[in-house]
């Protein structure tokens, strides 16, 4: 079986698919890995080491096209829908596909790919269980957004962090408010109170309240009663738009205290919630800093603009959407320890076996024989 790395083609996508370390499991396990020449090169990793684990390179981005049974991408056509369409004529309908997909919102690429009769496996749908831990590249990656976000931040505000007591006087903390807990907004936490900065934070969830007190940080109880606020995989429940509203009130005057807000809030397979008000923020000190890392999913901060960095009445609003791709090593590292784990559950002697009683292949199956097969996909693509 080959598995083939191309070149990732997305605008300022600087990671790859597999790093050299990540090959020799594969290998022992009766793979053989071509790379596009330069694919690695982007986020550090030049050809000549994958060459020393094992891998060949081929000729060019067609003839690892036609070579490969498996392609392992960390952006599929999904997610890589303008530059992606160029690679389309170079698929052929027996090859297998993984990658990041955007299975939730890109549903008219997906299908496409579908139509053309490949095998499309989307790492965002691992499931956040013990035994796919290994192979959960949105916890990864999140872990890395959460630290950039904070440095991002630390970076713009015209103050420091830390308390400093000097000759010169006293300077004191800056204020860092977090929204979201999860893994993106843990280690938010985490950077935030290594940089000495004073963190509070605030999650629907009671059951993150440990957590956030763990890391030094103060956990902010607005005092709302939310109903149910975690489903049975310890994700966040929708709420209604009574509560949001609550919240959004309730979250203003703590948004207009701080001197930066990181926000993470999100709830799978929905938009993110609205949480800090065009008004929260123009309360805020000029030279406060926003972070907004659901801005790919329309934002927590009504102000965000996604993807751009903008200054309204003195505050930063700063609504990124690729943090991965800016610290490419180590992102490209996690992400291809968690492929290479995805890709070795999936082999049995050393060929891809789809077996759809499995709980991690059958959740993150999208297309399959010519269609569509993920139900939340089906369901999605028959909404449109
Ligand atoms: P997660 O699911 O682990 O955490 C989200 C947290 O938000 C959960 O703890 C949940 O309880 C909380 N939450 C949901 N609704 C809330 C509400 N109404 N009020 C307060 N808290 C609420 O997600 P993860 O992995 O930490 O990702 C967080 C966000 O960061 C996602 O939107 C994700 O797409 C985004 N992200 C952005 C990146 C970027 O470069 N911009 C990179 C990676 C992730």
């Amino acid at each position: 079986m080959i598995a083939g790395i191309p070149a990732e083609t997305f605008a300022g996508e600087l990671r790859v698919a597999l790093v050299p370390e990540a090959l020799p499991p594969l290998i022992k396990a009766g793979v053989e890995v071509i790379l596009e020449p330069g694919a690695g090169s982007p986020a550090g990793f030049p050809d000549a080491a994958y060459k020393d684990k094992g891998a060949t390179l081929a000729a060019s981005r067609q003839d690892l096209f036609a070579a490969a049974d498996l392609l392992l991408q960390v952006r599929t056509y999904g997610a890589n829908p303008n530059a992606g369409r160029a690679d389309l004529h170079l698929l052929r309908g027996e090859q297998f596909l993984i990658g990041m997909c955007d299975p939730l919102t890109a549903v008219e690429e997906n299908r496409e790919l579908a139509g053309m009769g490949v095998t499309l496996l989307a790492l965002e749908l691992v499931p956040r269980i013990t035994r796919a831990q290994s192979m959960d590249v949105l916890s990864a990656m999140a872990t890395l957004a959460g630290y950039k976000a904070v440095l991002m931040a630390a970076a713009e505000l015209p103050r420091i962090f830390p308390l400093m007591m000097t000759a010169a006087g006293t300077l004191t903390p800056a204020r860092v408010l977090v929204i979201g807990a999860g893994v993106a907004g843990l280690q938010a936490i985490a950077t935030a109170r290594r940089l000495g900065a004073v963190v509070q934070a605030y999650d629907l969830r009671p059951a993150v309240k440990e957590q956030v007190e763990s890391l030094g940080a103060r956990f902010v109880d607005l005092g709302l009663e939310s109903g149910d606020s975690e489903d049975a995989g310890g994700y966040a429940v929708a709420q209604g738009e009574d509560f949001y509203r609550r919240q959004r009130e309730a979250l203003g005057k703590l948004v207009a205290d701080s001197d930066v807000v990181i926000a993470t809030a999100a709830v799978p397979g929905k938009p993110a919630p609205l949480l800090i008000t065009a008004e929260a923020t123009n309360n805020m000190v000029p030279g406060s800093v926003v972070v907004d890392l659901a801005a790919e999913r329309g934002g927590n901060c009504e102000a965000t603009r996604p993807g751009e960095r903008f200054v309204h009445n003195g505050v930063v609003i700063q609504g990124p959407t690729n943090l991965p791709a800016t610290v490419p090593y180590h992102a490209s590292q996690m992400f291809a320890h968690n492929l290479s784990a995805f890709v070795q559950h999936l082999l049995k002697e050393g060929q891809l076996s789809v077996d759809e009683e499995d709980e991690i292949t059958a959740g993150t199956l999208v297309a399959r024989d010519g269609k569509l097969v993920h139900p939340l996909v089906i369901q999605l693509a028959k909404d449109e």
